[in-house]
């Protein structure tokens, strides 16, 4: 994986937004979209909320995903093996860029058509424990038709467009970088999450 987690930092190093496309292998991406899938049936996914814990609220006009968090403790295998890469991932993070990592959080999402995210900063305001966003993308054959982009804003140059390509992962700043995620025409999922100081 040492490949893939100098991919992800080089590249946020160079232009503010990590990108590797093969940071999720097929075979675990299908397990989790698996497990997103029994989610959906089970009726355990829920509308996402914005705000953090003590400043929750349900609000549809600003996001219209809906989520279900990992548990840390989980004894489900596809889990387990994700959860074991990041933990590896911010190891090697903190070696080489002494970022001081010692949390992370990280839920299924899944945006049905129609479904978006407006346009949003990562960290809460009474919280800054957010330290670096990424997000996972599990979606195969994704065309640009499909909407869904994940659209990031700079000041210095023109917003880029990103496509939730299964095996993809996504790393900035929290506090850094508004984005927003495009109206998707297709089921859209993903594993998304951050990597926190608390
Ligand atoms: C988020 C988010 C982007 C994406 O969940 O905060 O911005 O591409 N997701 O799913
Ligand atoms: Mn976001």
């Amino acid at each position: 994986m040492e490949a893939q987690f100098e991919e992800l930092i080089e590249s946020f190093i160079t232009g503010k937004v990590g990108q590797s496309g093969t940071f999720i292998n097929q075979q675990l991406s299908a397990a989790l979209v698996q497990n997103i899938m029994a989610h959906k049936e089970r009726g355990v996914l829920k509308t996402a909320g914005i705000g953090s814990a003590t400043q929750h609220t349900h609000a549809t006009s600003i996001r219209s995903d809906k989520t279900l968090w990992l548990k840390e403790d989980t004894d489900n295998d596809a889990e387990k093996e994700f959860l074991d890469i990041i933990a590896r991932f911010i190891a090697y993070l903190n070696r080489t860029c002494y970022t001081g990592i010692n949390a992370c959080e990280f839920h299924y999402t899944l945006y049905e058509p129609g479904a978006f995210y407006a346009r949003h900063k990562d960290q809460f305001r009474n919280n800054n424990s957010r330290k670096f966003s990424m997000i996972n993308y599990l979606n195969d054959n994704w065309m640009a038709a499909d909407g869904g982009q994940l659209i990031i804003y700079h000041d210095d140059r023109d917003a880029q467009h990103i496509l939730p390509e299964n095996g993809k992962t996504v790393f900035f700043q929290s506090d850094a970088l508004d984005h927003e995620v495009a109206v998707a025409h297709r089921p859209r999922m993903s594993i998304t999450g951050w990597l926190k100081k608390v």
